[in-house]
C-alpha cells in the first residue's frame, strides 16, 4: 500500500524538523492548556494533542503520536489546521477533511479518526476545565 506524497512529504518533514512541526508538550497544569489523548484500538497507535488556548482562540498546537506515516502525517495536519482558530471552528473539522488533504487509502482511514478524535477530547477537557472554573466562582 503506497503512502501519497503528502503524507512521504509531512512525514519526512516532521522526522528532519520535530520542533517546526510542534512535536512535544505543553506545561499540563497550565490552566490555558487542553489535552486529547487517543488510541486506536485497530492498531494500538495513540495520538496526543494539546491545544494553548487565548480565551476562545487556539493561539497554539502540540502533539505526540507513536504510529503509522498516516498518523504523523494527520497530526502536522491538524496542527495546521487548528492555529488560530475558535473552538467552534475547530469542531468542524472532520476526519474526512483530514484523509482527504493527505489522499489516504482506505485500509489508512482510522488514522485520521485517531486525529479527528484527539481533536474531540482535547475540546472536551477544555469545556470540563471551563465549567470547572465556573462552578468554582459560583
Ligand atoms: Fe495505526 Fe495508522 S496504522 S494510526
Amino acid at each position: 500500500m503506497p503512502y501519497s506524497q503528502k503524507v512521504l512529504d509531512r512525514f519526512d518533514s516532521v522526522l528532519n524538523e520535530p520542533e517546526k512541526h510542534a512535536v512535544g508538550r505543553f506545561e499540563p497544569n497550565d490552566p490555558n492548556v487542553a489535552t486529547g489523548m487517543t488510541g486506536a484500538p485497530a492498531c494500538g497507535d495513540v495520538m496526543r494533542l494539546q491545544l494553548k488556548l487565548d480565551g476562545n482562540t487556539i493561539e497554539d498546537v502540540k502533539f505526540k503520536t507513536y504510529g503509522c506515516g498516516s498518523a504523523i502525517a494527520s497530526s502536522t495536519l491538524f496542527v495546521d489546521m487548528l492555529k488560530g482558530k475558535t473552538i467552534q471552528e475547530a469542531k468542524q473539522i472532520k476526519d474526512k477533511d483530514i484523509a482527504k488533504a493527505l489522499e489516504l487509502p482506505p485500509i489508512k482511514l482510522h488514522c485520521s479518526v485517531l486525529a479527528e478524535e484527539s481533536i474531540h477530547k482535547a475540546i472536551e477537557d477544555w469545556e470540563n476545565k471551563l465549567a470547572r472554573r465556573q462552578h468554582n466562582q459560583l
